[in-house]
């Protein structure tokens, strides 16, 4: 599941389940669920018992970053369903009591067994210092999967997702120890680089990340930041 040569780099031609247009419902919904019917991720997610076919995503690229050391303390931004904040769970093992993780999202999440969740925006003025509280102390990673609802308008969209990951740049700057890593989501199209930019003032080492999870098709990209230098707001 982990390699593109295990997925196959599965396409159109492999598809086993036609969906049929139905009344009621629009080509983009039709398309939507043939592809989640022949994704290999989604199956392998619901066969592991996983929240989401994006906790995939957190697992390649910290097998191949290797972030998620137990005892860490991890910010997951942008959590529900919980896909990442399981994964992270496991690896920092925080429910043996060695890391933590502070999760916070716009949607309720069923609970998680070493995860304390708030249930809020990360926009609304006291989420910061909430997750601080709960933190207890510096994080060693902050990841975001955050991602605003898509309007199909490929600037605004883009938009919309750079102003989230740049106030969790922000938040990262201020809670995480000198060497933490950041994770975040961006979607291809430009103004991504002046953000690895300003990122790079901050960590020792910026690039990006497109994990095999990650749809081909999608403009979706992770940015991870890592050896953060420490001191100081972005
Ligand atoms: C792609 S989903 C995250 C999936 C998650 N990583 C997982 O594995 O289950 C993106 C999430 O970002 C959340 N989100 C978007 N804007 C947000 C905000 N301002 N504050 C908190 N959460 C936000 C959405 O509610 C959505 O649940």
């Amino acid at each position: 599941m982990a390699s593109k040569k295990k997925d196959g780099g599965r396409g159109q031609r492999d598809l086993k389940v036609k969906v049929k247009t139905a009344r009621g419902r629009k080509t983009s919904s039709t398309r939507w669920l043939q592809r989640q019917l022949n994704d290999p991720y989604v199956a392998e997610a619901k066969r592991q018992g996983l929240r989401s076919r994006s906790a995939f995503k957190l697992m390649q690229m910290d097998d191949q970053h290797g972030f998620l050391t137990p005892g860490a303390s991890v910010v997951d931004l942008g959590a529900a369903p919980g896909g990442w904040s399981e994964v992270a769970a496991k690896r920092v093992h925080s429910v043996e009591g060695e890391g933590k993780v502070v999760a916070i999202d716009i949607h309720d999440i069923e609970p998680i067994a070493g995860v304390t969740f708030l249930h809020a925006d990360f926009y609304d003025e006291d989420a910061p210092d909430r997750l601080k509280e709960a933190l207890g102390g510096p994080a060693d990673v902050v990841m975001s999967d955050m991602a605003a609802h898509a309007t199909g308008h490929r600037k605004t969209d883009h938009l919309k997702i750079i102003a989230l990951c740049e106030i969790a740049l922000d938040f990262a700057c201020d809670v995480l120890k000198p060497g933490g890593v950041f994770v975040a989501k961006v979607l291809q199209g430009g103004t991504e680089h002046e953000l690895l930019a300003q990122m790079r003032q901050f960590f020792r080492s910026v690039s990006h990340v497109k994990p095999d999870a990650s749809r081909a098709d999608s403009a979706e990209l992770y940015v991870l930041a890592k050896d953060f230098r420490g001191g100081g707001e972005a």
